[in-house]
């Protein structure tokens, strides 16, 4: 379409009108749309007016999108990473190339902003055309209340969240969280922009007022659904529990569903009883990532390789692998516990596609099961590093981080 234009929101008028178009698109209740853009996602940490794009069709409004900033967490590295919320083209002009001619623009805009990494939550079969791959999961336990004694309630206080807890939540919150790998790394505003749903947060306290933890029960609904759990540490998971099924039973509630992932100190306290623990996975929808810029991710996550090799055999050893992702080639070259990586030819090469990098890089697949598809003779030295290099990881972004 020659006659589209892309560009950020350059007034107030110009970021009114995004707003009246996303909420049309993406809300029922267009109301609650326009407070959402207007009191909740204003107030959003990294906010910028101009982080709202838009597509320009004869002086109308015709697309828009929300750019969200953030850091996320690779174990010891961390990456820059762009997210796109709020994709929308008019009724009237949809499938002539209004989202494709917003998405792309706004990804060399992310890149000239030295971006990492992109992330989205989307509709299926439409962003993998903009090199998004699937990589971020969901997970639920499920609990059913009769399966337990009535917990005593004496040993234990709830009452809903407070913003004077906002400091004890995000302590505990970012304790439990080491392990997730693309989690977004919360600040204090992390948890005031969106204070409209955490007041529904219970924090769980000693009977003298201690706290030791907090859970985020979704209101509605006939189970009780659970967005997110903190505990102050592992050893009062029991009282945390006891405290949700109470809350269970006070609620009227039969069944109830944690949403985090395996590897929270939570979860796997639940490990000891009936329960089902699921991984539910949306190929080609849902959390999805690309890269943004190669060459500056692949240093980015020095800190996290180093400690990697550090922990390994190989710390000590001078080796090297050379991924070719997308036919480009990059040399990484581990010398006594330090990587190096240069975009040049070497040795022990790899090809990947970028797909197969980014699932290698979240820790989202196996390398071993990359390796056997891809049929590579690679020197069992190279092979240990790729391991090194690409542990296994579980890729998640809570619910309340998502955008
Ligand atoms: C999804 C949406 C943004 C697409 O906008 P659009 O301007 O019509 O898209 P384009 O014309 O640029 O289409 C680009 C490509 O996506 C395809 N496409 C369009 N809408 C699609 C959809 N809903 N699902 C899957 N593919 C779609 C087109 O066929 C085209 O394919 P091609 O690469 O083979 O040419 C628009 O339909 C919309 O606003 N939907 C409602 C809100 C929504 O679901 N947003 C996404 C939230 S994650």
């Amino acid at each position: 379409m020659p006659d589209l234009v892309i560009h950020s929101v350059r007034d107030a008028r110009e970021l009114n009108e995004a707003h009246d178009l996303m909420a049309k698109v993406h809300t029922k209740d267009y109301f609650n749309g326009m407070r959402l853009m207007e009191q909740v996602w204003r107030v959003y940490p990294s906010f910028r007016p101009e982080d709202t794009r838009v597509a320009r069709l004869k002086g109308e409004i015709v697309g828009a999108l929300r750019v969200t900033t953030d850091t996320i967490r690779l174990g010891e590295a961390r990456l820059r990473m762009g997210g796109f919320g709020w994709v929308a083209t008019s009724g009237r002009h949809r499938n002539l190339g209004v989202a494709r001619a917003l998405m792309s623009d706004t990804l060399e805009h992310m890149r000239a902003r030295k971006l990492h990494v992109s992330m989205l939550f989307g509709i299926p079969n439409f962003y993998h055309r903009f090199g998004f791959s699937t990589t971020l999961a969901n997970y639920r336990t499920t609990l059913n209340v009769a399966d337990f004694p009535k917990p005593k309630t004496s040993g234990f206080k709830l009452r809903p969240v407070k913003p004077g807890d906002i400091r004890a939540m995000q302590r505990m919150h970012e304790q439990g969280d080491g392990q997730t790998a693309c989690s977004i790394i919360r600040c204090g505003g992390h948890f005031q922009y969106r204070w409209g749903e955490w007041t529904s947060a219970q924090t769980v306290m000693t009977p003298d007022g201690k706290v030791l933890g907090y859970f985020l029960p979704r209101t509605g609904g006939e189970r009780l659904e659970i967005d997110e759990v903190g505990v102050l540490n592992r050893r009062v998971c029991g009282t945390l529990l006891d405290a949700i099924l109470a809350y269970a039973r006070d609620n009227f509630l039969r069944e109830i569903e944690v949403h985090a992932p395996p590897h929270d100190p939570f979860i796997e306290y639940l490990l000891q009883f009936k329960s089902k623990h699921a991984m539910e996975l949306t190929y080609g929808e849902g959390g999805m990532m690309a890269v943004l810029h190669l060459g500056e991710t692949l240093d980015s996550m020095a800190p996290e390789w180093e400690y990697q090799l550090a922990q390994s055999a190989l710390r000590e050893q001078h080796t090297e692998t050379t991924l070719v992702i997308d036919r480009v080639p990059y040399r990484l070259l581990a010398h006594h516990g330090s990587i190096s990586v240069v975009q040049q030819p070497g040795k022990n090469k790899l090809s990947l596609t970028m797909e197969e990098f980014m699932h290698l890089l979240t820790g989202y697949r196996h390398i071993e099961e990359v390796l056997a598809v891809r049929h590579r003779i690679l020197s069992q030295e190279s092979r240990d590093l790729l391991a090194v290099l690409f542990a296994k990881r579980t890729p998640y972004v809570w619910t309340m981080d998502r955008f």
